[in-house]
C-alpha cells in the first residue's frame, strides 16, 4: 500500500532545510548554510573525494581518511599524477577497493581529458569511472546546485517509512526512488537548497530515521510519517530476508626473514581484476567452498618450509561471503624472490584489513620461531 505524501512537498522540504539549518551535522566536506552565507563555496574535489569514501562506509571512518588524502593530494591534478600503488596503499583498511582504483582513474580523466574541472552536470559526471547514480545526484547537487535526487541506504529507509511502503527491498528500490523524487527540487532550478536537501535527508536517516529506535519525537517530519503515524517506524524498510553468505577457507603463508636487525615479510601483489585487485597479501591458497586438510593447503605454499600452524584463525566478513584463513608462519634465512617488506613500514603497503589481521596472528607466533 502507498499513500502518496505530495499533498505535503512543500512543507516537507521547508521543515527539513530548517532542521537542516539548526541541527544539520559539521562534517569536513560539507559547506554548512552559514558557511555558505560567509562566502565558502563547495570544492568538487573534495566533495567527489568525500562521496566516494562515503560509499557503504561510515563518516567517523572516512574523515581520518578523507584528510590524509587531501594531505598527500591536494587537488586532482596532484591524485592523477601519483602512482596508482600509493593512492591503493592510502586507501587501505577503508575497504571496497574497486573504489580507490575507480577514484585513481577518475582523477586521470578529469585532470588529463577535462582541464581538472568536473563537470557541473549529473549526467556528465555519470560518464566518469566509479561516479555511479548516487554519487552523481549528491556531487551534482552539494557542487553546482542542481535538482537531483539523492538516493542512498538512508533516504531509502526514511522514505519507506514516510510513504509506509510495503513493497520490499531491493523490490521496492524503483518506488522508493520514485517518492524520494517526489519531494525532492519540486521547482527543477539551480539552487545551493538543492544540495543542503539531500545532505540534510542522509543526516535525517543516519541521526534521527535509524534502523533501530529512531528518535521520532526530535524528527521534522513526524507530522506526514505514515510509519511513525501507525507505530511501527521500525518495520520499515521491509526486506526480503538475505540468505546468510557462504563461507569459504583457506591459509595464507608469513614468511619472515631479518635484514640488518630489521624484521621482514614476504608480501605478494593480487591481481588487478576481481576482489581486492592490485591489492598486496600474505602468499595465499585459493579460497574454496569446503575446508581441505593442512597437508592440501601446504602443497600450495609459495615455498617449502617447516611451516607452523598459529592458534588462530583469522575471519574475515566480505558482502558475499565470509573468509576463514588458516595462517602458517616460518622464518627464513634464504634467499626467496619477492616483494620484503619492512614489519615497520606496513602502511607504505596497500594491505587490505584481512591481510592486516593475519599478519598480526603471524607476526607474535613468528616471535616464538626457533631456527
Ligand atoms: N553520507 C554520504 N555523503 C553524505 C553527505 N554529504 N551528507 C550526509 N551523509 C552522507
Amino acid at each position: 500500500m502507498t499513500k502518496p505524501q505530495s499533498k505535503h512537498v512543500l512543507k516537507l522540504r521547508k521543515t527539513l532545510l530548517a532542521h537542516y539549518d539548526a541541527r544539520g551535522r559539521a562534517l569536513s566536506w560539507r559547506i554548512r548554510p552559514k558557511d555558505r552565507a560567509d562566502g565558502a563555496v563547495a570544492d568538487p574535489y573534495k566533495i567527489w573525494l568525500s562521496e566516494i569514501m562515503c560509499q557503504q562506509t561510515t563518516v567517523t571512518a572516512v574523515t581520518p581518511y578523507w584528510h590524509k588524502f587531501l594531505a598527500k593530494w591536494p587537488s586532482v591534478n596532484d591524485l592523477a599524477n601519483a602512482p596508482r600503488d600509493e593512492v591503493l596503499a592510502a586507501w587501505a583498511g577503508l575497504g571496497y577497493y574497486a573504489r580507490a582504483r575507480n577514484l585513481h582513474k577518475c582523477a586521470g580523466v578529469v585532470a588529463n581529458e577535462l582541464g581538472g574541472e568536473f563537470p557541473n552536470s549529473e549526467q556528465q559526471l555519470l560518464t566518469l569511472p566509479g561516479i555511479g547514480p548516487y554519487s552523481a545526484a549528491a556531487i551534482a547537487s552539494i557542487c553546482f546546485g542542481a535538482p537531483t535526487n539523492v538516493v542512498d541506504g538512508n533516504v531509502e529507509r526514511v522514505i519507506s517509512r514516510l510513504y509506509m511502503v510495503e513493497n520490499p527491498l531491493p523490490k521496492g528500490r524503483a518506488e522508493l526512488r520514485e517518492h524520494a523524487g517526489e519531494i525532492a527540487s519540486p521547482n527543477r532550478r539551480r539552487s545551493h537548497r538543492n544540495g543542503d536537501y539531500g545532505q540534510a535527508l542522509m543526516d535525517l536517516g543516519s541521526q534521527i530515521c535509524k534502523p533501530k529506535n529512531p528518535k521520532c519525537e526530535e524528527c521534522p517530519w513526524s507530522f506526514a510519517c505514515l510509519a511513525t503515524k501507525a507505530g511501527v517506524p521500525e518495520n520499515y524498510p521491509k526486506k526480503i530476508k538475505k540468505q546468510k553468505p557462504p563461507n569459504r577457507y583457506g591459509a595464507v603463508f608469513y614468511l619472515e626473514r631479518e635484514r640488518e636487525g630489521t624484521r621482514e615479510i614476504l608480501l605478494q601483489q593480487r591481481p588487478d581484476k576481481g576482489l581486492l585487485g592490485g591489492m598486496m597479501q600474505l602468499p595465499t591458497t585459493d579460497w574454496t567452498d569446503t575446508q581441505h586438510p593442512l597437508d592440501h593447503l601446504l602443497t600450495q605454499a609459495p615455498y617449502p618450509h617447516n611451516w607452523q600452524l598459529c592458534d588462530k584463525p583469522v575471519k574475515h566478513v566480505f558482502t558475499h561471503f565470509t573468509l576463514h584463513l588458516k595462517v602458517f608462519t616460518a622464518q627464513t634465512r634464504g634467499d626467496v624472490e619477492g616483494v620484503w617488506a619492512r614489519l615497520d613500514e606496513l602502511d607504505n603497503y596497500a594491505l587490505p584489513s584481512l591481510m592486516r589481521k593475519a599478519i598480526k596472528v603471524g607476526e607474535i607466533k613468528g616471535n616464538f620461531v626457533m631456527f
